[in-house]
């Protein structure tokens, strides 16, 4: 059935209900994630594909992911000495610095910068007001509710503090006096979208935020969560560890360092991440559906406005 509506009948089913929290977190369901299926819908992920996303420009950001690695082991190394360490802070801490440096180029993790932002605490809380049942998404009008519970003004808050650390972010790289940095981040390359726009093809300032805010927060904790299972994973499976590194001495003998043009060669590697993926999905249930016309699925009559949840 999930195949029947994501691959066989994608279209009619390309479509997202406009959520409640999603509303008031993404700048009226401007995002990737949330928009509604339309002209708009098209517009940005034609941004993605092109631009955001293309396979150059994930490339272009290699030599982040290797510093990033790098410090990584540092952080590993350096609190290793009573045999503890807390590798789920440090995996955050790293996808956190490699989300930030590709999409607004520069890490917060220096000098409490990671606790001063509160990125955690600002992730958990989104991840808990989208993730919650809302009562108004099923029963409109009964919206009123969240008021009455604080819903709302939880939102207002959390939506408040990543607008206000956005809105400074753009504001010091608009300032003509800045200095450059070695590549074009995704802020960069959402505003040159935007200053080159065609009429039909433009992107407000708002547009440009709930973006960037979709690639924080589809893209730390998963990328943490997933390495954070597979690293625990191979440290209950000793042989698999074992296989593992294995693999890494066969391929790369001599050197000290796996680069990133190495991986295609890792078959082992590859197999340890997708069965982390089957066993510990991150996103257990996928980002909602909503039909925009009738289907017919193996008899069943899906009229268009209903919501599709698919378990992985
Ligand atoms: C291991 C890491 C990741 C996992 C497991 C993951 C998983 C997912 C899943 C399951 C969805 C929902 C797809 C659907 O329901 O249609 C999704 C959507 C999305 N993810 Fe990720 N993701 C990861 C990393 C990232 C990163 C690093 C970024 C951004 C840089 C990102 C950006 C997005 C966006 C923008 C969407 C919405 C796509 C759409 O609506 O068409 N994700 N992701």
């Amino acid at each position: 059935m999930a195949k029947e509506v994501m691959k066989t009948h994608d279209l009619p089913f390309s479509s997202r209900p406009q959520l409640f929290s999603a509303k008031w977190l993404f700048y009226d369901s401007t995002d990737i994630a949330f928009s509604p299926y339309g002209s708009y819908w098209r517009h940005i992920r034609k941004i993605c594909i092109l631009e955001l996303l293309s396979t150059k420009r994930v490339e272009s950001f290699g030599f982040v992911r290797a510093e990033e690695v790098s410090r990584l082991i540092h952080r590993i190394e350096a609190e290793s000495s009573p045999r503890t360490v807390n590798l789920s802070e440090k995996l955050r801490l790293y996808a956190n610095d490699v989300i930030c440096r590709v999409v607004l180029g520069r890490n917060f993790s220096q000098a409490g910068d990671y606790d001063r932002h509160g990125f955690h605490s600002m992730l958990e809380e989104f991840q808990e007001l989208l993730g919650g049942f809302s009562i108004g998404d099923f029963f409109p009008s009964m919206e009123f509710i969240h008021t009455i519970t604080g819903h709302k003004s939880r939102l207002e808050k959390t939506f408040r503090r990543f607008d206000k650390f956005f809105d400074e972010l753009i504001e010091e790289r608009l300032d003509p006096g800045r200095k450059k940095t070695r590549e074009k981040d995704l802020l960069d390359v959402l505003l040159d979208v935007q200053k080159n726009a065609s009429s039909e093809m433009s992107l407000t300032m708002n547009n440009v935020k709930a973006i960037l805010l979709d690639m924080f927060a589809a893209g730390t904790d998963t990328t943490s969560i997933v390495l954070d299972w597979a690293m625990t994973e191979l440290i209950m499976n000793p042989r698999a560890m074992r296989q593992a590194q294995a693999e890494v001495r066969s391929i790369i003998p001599q050197r000290e360092l796996v680069s990133e043009k190495d991986l295609h060669q890792f078959d082992y590697l590859k197999a340890i991440i997708k069965e982390t993926f089957r066993l510990h999905p991150p996103v257990s249930v996928l980002l909602p559906r909503k039909s925009i016309q009738d289907v017919t699925i193996d008899e069943y009559e899906i009229p268009a406005k209903s919501q599709v949840f698919v378990n992985v």
